[in-house]
């Protein structure tokens, strides 16, 4: 105890030495548009304490005229001639297929994807800003196919922070939760009433924190509680830069504080008769699926305990554990298998071990009640996978190379994320599990794969000649980088920090239990892409068609603004040199003012959903010169080149969204893909 006392009077004592020399927070802002020349400071950016202002925002619309940086070309760089003018009317700048899928955007337009879901200024009673409900009819541009039926639902970050005070990174704000209802088609003349609704997801941190209009929690990538009394810092709004709290106020105000807010803003699926919105470090809510009202944490039959996912151990009598820990986490990509279960899985930290304990459940569709379940313990890792691959038999976890440095996450100086370094040259494990529900059961193993980080997987099959498991996942190629999501922080994802991500097929020898490759996925070279997946019919099979987001076609990182299908079994495998545009993808380009969201493939209505073509892609994209998303629907039948056949426009922007379901009914009947 003598110890801890004396280290934490040094902390302070050191951290007071390191505020002397930080300077008071009285930025300057040069702007670049139409008012160039005038300088602001934070003082005129300085909004309500709720949101932001109209004249902050027209002042922040006009400080970063520049294209987005990206990893290739880091350096900021001025607009073109063309986009200059688009900029200065408000307009698109002429464009054609051909010149797009190059990665060039503005730096004011990404940033507006990352605004807090607020009302637009020409319509500002739309949105409630305490509950984030609006509901509403939207209008229909061309004409929306008579067998697409159904609700989309939709999550992500969507309230910024509190307090005019903004999250240190996007992924700790709170969630959005959206659903727009395409009902049956009953006169085929007419067009269809098309609703939107959408409301913030109340979890108990989001009140709590409200009622004490502060940060009272631990946000996974950094937000938290700080010390006011230690912090010098002006509030500047929940759409300007955030700043970091000083370290001794972060120290005083939160050391060993590990509560870990859940913000519920990850994933929303539809299944068994419940509504549930995820995040991978904590439980699921459970919310309305007609009303999306917040019905509260889901213990999923009693399976899953509300408290810090660390355990000391099985050998540690329940009476030595102390109350704040012993609880789980639920993944946010639990898979559906093609014949109906939804696959998901739970898991604790060993800390004592040094590893993660993972149970795998298999859920029937019926009542959302366990089919099978099977616990295992994955010796040194720290971290859960984000996603996983799911074969007829197998489930596949990729082990990152991350390392948890546990001082500065208990000290209140870091997030547990911050506090994860990431080793992006090292080999990685990937671990074969037996589904819960395989008829031949086998013990776990792992192979050890070329270095490489995995984010999301589209799909996984066993090949019926070698009995090989071929997993496609998109993932980062090996680097030098060691800040796990860091880039992702700060204002809006960083473009010039975050390496390009591409579509990777791996292949595992399950006799020999060993690698056989890990290569770009054919037919993908140069493709920057993410948010992959297949037809919600091949997700355990040989899919010949992977979807994603697309940011370009010349290997650089930067935002999405378009979609792609990528030809994965038949496609070139010629390589690409860095920078050598990829001619033979087909891709369709909204143009430079727009970005694109997560796609989800609808197989059509009464269809044969054995044509992995005969289906629907619908993407939520955001028109950065009418401030307005609109959802696109493309008919896989068709190149994707040929464009949309019919947009659904919102009335308001909604913020950059991550993953979302589509359900053929609102009784939370089963997603037809998550
Ligand atoms: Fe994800």
């Amino acid at each position: 105890m003598r110890k801890l006392i004396t280290f934490l009077i040094a902390s302070v004592a050191f951290l007071t030495y390191l505020e002397a020399f930080q300077c008071p927070s009285s930025k300057k802002y040069n702007v670049k548009g139409p008012l160039k020349g005038a300088t602001f400071t934070e003082d005129d950016i300085a909004t309500d304490k709720c949101n932001v202002s109209s004249q902050s925002s027209k002042i922040e619309s006009f400080l970063y005229w520049e294209i987005v940086p990206s990893r290739m070309l880091p350096k900021l760089r001025p607009l073109t001639p063309k986009l200059r003018k688009s900029m200065e009317n408000n307009i698109h700048p002429e464009e054609t297929q051909n010149e797009l899928g190059r990665g060039l955007s503005i730096l004011s337009d990404w940033r507006e994807n990352w605004h807090t879901y607020d009302s637009p200024l020409d319509y500002p009673d739309l949105i409630e800003n305490e509950t984030g409900y609006a509901k509403y009819e939207c209008e229909v541009e061309g004409k929306i196919p008579d067998d697409l039926v159904g609700i989309l639902y939709r999550n992500g970050p969507g309230k910024f922070g509190i307090d005019g005070e903004r999250v240190q990174h996007v992924l700790d704000a709170d969630a959005l939760v959206y659903k727009i209802d395409f009902p049956q088609c009953k006169n085929h003349s007419k067009k269809r009433k098309i609703t939107f609704l959408s409301r913030f997801v109340l979890t108990e941190h989001f009140q709590k924190e409200r009622k004490a209009n502060r940060f009272l929690y631990r946000g996974t990538f950094g937000t938290g509680p700080y010390a006011a009394l230690f912090d010098s810092r002006r509030k500047t709004g929940l759409n300007s830069d955030p700043v970091e709290p000083s370290p001794l106020s972060k120290v005083i105000g939160g050391a060993f504080n590990t509560n870990i807010k859940n913000p519920a803003n990850t994933q929303v699926i539809s299944f068994g008769g419940k509504l549930l919105a995820l995040f991978e470090a904590g439980l699921p809510h459970r919310l309305d699926p007609v009303t999306l009202e917040t019905l509260g944490e889901e213990n999923l039959g009693g399976l899953l305990k509300s408290s810090l996912p660390v355990k000391l151990g099985n050998n540690i009598p329940t009476e030595l554990t102390p109350d704040f820990i012993g609880g789980n986490a639920h993944t946010a990509h639990p898979k559906k298998c093609p014949k109906g279960n939804l696959v998901g899985w739970h898991w604790s930290q060993l800390p004592l071990s040094g590893s993660l304990e993972v149970t795998f459940t298999e859920w029937s569709s019926k009542d959302f009640s366990p089919v099978a379940s099977k616990t295992f313990e994955i010796p040194d890792c720290s971290l859960a996978p984000h996603d996983m691959a799911l074969t007829e038999n197998c489930i596949v976890l990729k082990i990152n190379a991350l390392k948890m440095d546990p001082l500065p996450f208990m000290i209140n100086l870091k997030g547990p994320a911050a506090s994860l370094s990431m080793n992006g040259r090292s080999p990685v494990k990937v671990w074969v599990f037996p589904r819960p529900t395989a008829k031949s059961q086998f013990e776990p193993f792992f192979v050890e794969a070329p270095a490489c980080f995995s984010i999301h997987f589209s799909h996984g099959y066993q090949d019926e000649e070698t009995g090989n498991i071929i997993t496609f996942f998109s993932g980062w190629p090996p680097s030098d980088s060691t800040d796990f999501l860091g880039a992702w922080g700060g204002f809006a994802p960083d473009y010039k920090q975050i390496p390009p991500t591409f579509l990777w097929r791996l292949e595992i020898d399950t006799v020999k239990k060993r690698t056989v490759s890990l290569s770009i996925a054919p037919g993908s070279y140069n493709v920057c892409i993410e948010h992959v997946l297949v037809h919600p019919n091949f997700n355990t099979r040989k899919a010949q068609n992977v979807y994603g987001i697309a940011s370009n076609l010349i290997g650089d990182s930067t935002p999405p603004n378009g979609y792609v299908r990528l030809k994965v079994e038949t496609g070139s495998t010629k390589v690409l040199q860095e920078g050598e545009f990829n001619e033979e993808i087909d891709s369709y380009w909204f143009g430079t003012r727009y970005f694109v969201n997560e796609p989800i493939i609808v197989p059509k209505e009464g269809g044969n959903i054995e044509n992995e073509e005969e289906a629907y892609l619908l993407g939520m994209v955001r028109d950065a010169v009418k401030k307005k998303n609109f959802l696109a629907i493309f008919d896989l039948e068709k190149e994707l080149k040929e464009g949309p056949v019919a947009k659904v426009w919102l009335k308001s922007g909604v913020p950059h969204g991550l993953h979302g379901c589509f359900a053929r009914g609102s009784k939370g009947e089963s997603s037809v893909f998550c």
